[in-house]
């Protein structure tokens, strides 16, 4: 029972916002490096444990909708897509806040660092996999976190977004199949075109099968923000750094330019090069 400034009748403290969003222990988290702290490296921390906390969203709606895919509820997963969407349209624009930073700001703490580097982010890892792209090289910027080692491992043997659409249409009366392995370079490229000339009749009928033709434009769009947020990403990179290699010991934005072709759904953008 609630009494008087919700104070509980029976003695017992109410729940306040601080206790149910742990704020206190939120915001102790952000340890600068540097000495006497740089004024910059608290945004520098805040802005990488924001996108964290980000992921770990994408990942449980992305899971879900691979669940209830898998139970045929399209409505449910086009739901829980769209959310992801919004949540990849906010990343790109966080990318923005990090200009605010001077190249030089940048540089008076960035040695602190090393070898740190987003390159060692688990769960972004995660978010490519859940969505496709699955590379067990990634897995060697891990061996000393043995968790997300075992996280990714796992995530590499699960079932994929691709697989879920592909599996529900094709109990649908469409003649697709989940992808094969990406190294399998010629039966990846062959799957590709077989799977986007069968989806061409979804993009000219899209009343006729709403509800995947807007499934199939949710994974177009989460393919589509993550290609602007890599751009962006380095674009930023190179503002702030140049042509100097990454704390990770790559050859910093040579390496994030080479990313920029990288497509979660090939197939999806190929179904355009088919419609007449
Ligand atoms: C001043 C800010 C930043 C700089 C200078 C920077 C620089 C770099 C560089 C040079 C790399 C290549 C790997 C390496 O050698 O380290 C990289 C990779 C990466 N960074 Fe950043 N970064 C910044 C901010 C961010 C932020 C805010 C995120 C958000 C999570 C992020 C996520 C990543 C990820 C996920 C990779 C791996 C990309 C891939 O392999 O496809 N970075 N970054």
């Amino acid at each position: 029972m609630v009494g008087y400034f919700g104070a509980n009748l029976d003695g017992a403290k109410p729940l306040n916002y601080d206790d149910y969003l742990k704020v206190p222990q939120l915001i102790n988290l952000q340890e600068c490096k540097s000495t006497p702290a740089h004024h910059d490296e608290m945004l520098f921390i805040i802005i990488h444990q924001t996108y964290e906390l980000w992921f770990r969203l994408i990942l449980h709606e992305c899971d879900s909708a691979v669940e209830a895919m898998a139970k045929d509820n399209v409505v449910l997963a086009e739901k829980q897509l769209g959310r992801v969407v919004e949540i990849k349209r906010i990343l790109v624009q966080q990318i923005h806040i990090l200009e605010t930073m001077l190249p030089s700001d940048f540089l008076a703490f960035r040695d602190h660092l090393k070898p740190a580097s987003g390159f060692q982010s688990a769960q972004f890892r995660e978010v490519e996999i859940v969505c496709g792209l699955k590379d067990e090289r990634i897995l060697t910027a891990f061996d000393d976190q043995p968790e997300a080692l075992a996280r990714l491992k796992k995530r590499l043997s699960s079932t994929t977004l691709a697989d879920s659409f592909y599996n529900l249409l094709s109990r649908n009366n469409f003649n697709v199949s989940p992808p094969p392995e990406r190294s399998q370079t010629e039966l990846w490229q062959s799957w590709q075109e077989k799977t986007a000339k069968e989806l061409v009749r979804l993009y000219l009928a899209p009343s006729e099968y709403y509800e995947f033709y807007r499934l199939a434009e949710r994974l177009i769009e989460i393919d589509e923000y993550t290609n602007l947020w890599r751009y962006h990403h380095v674009r930023m990179v190179e503002r702030m750094i140049g042509s100097k290699i990454g704390t990770g010991g790559s050859d910093g934005v040579a390496y994030l330019q080479r990313t920029l072709g990288y497509k979660f759904f090939p197939e999806l953008w190929l179904i355009r090069s088919y419609l007449t």
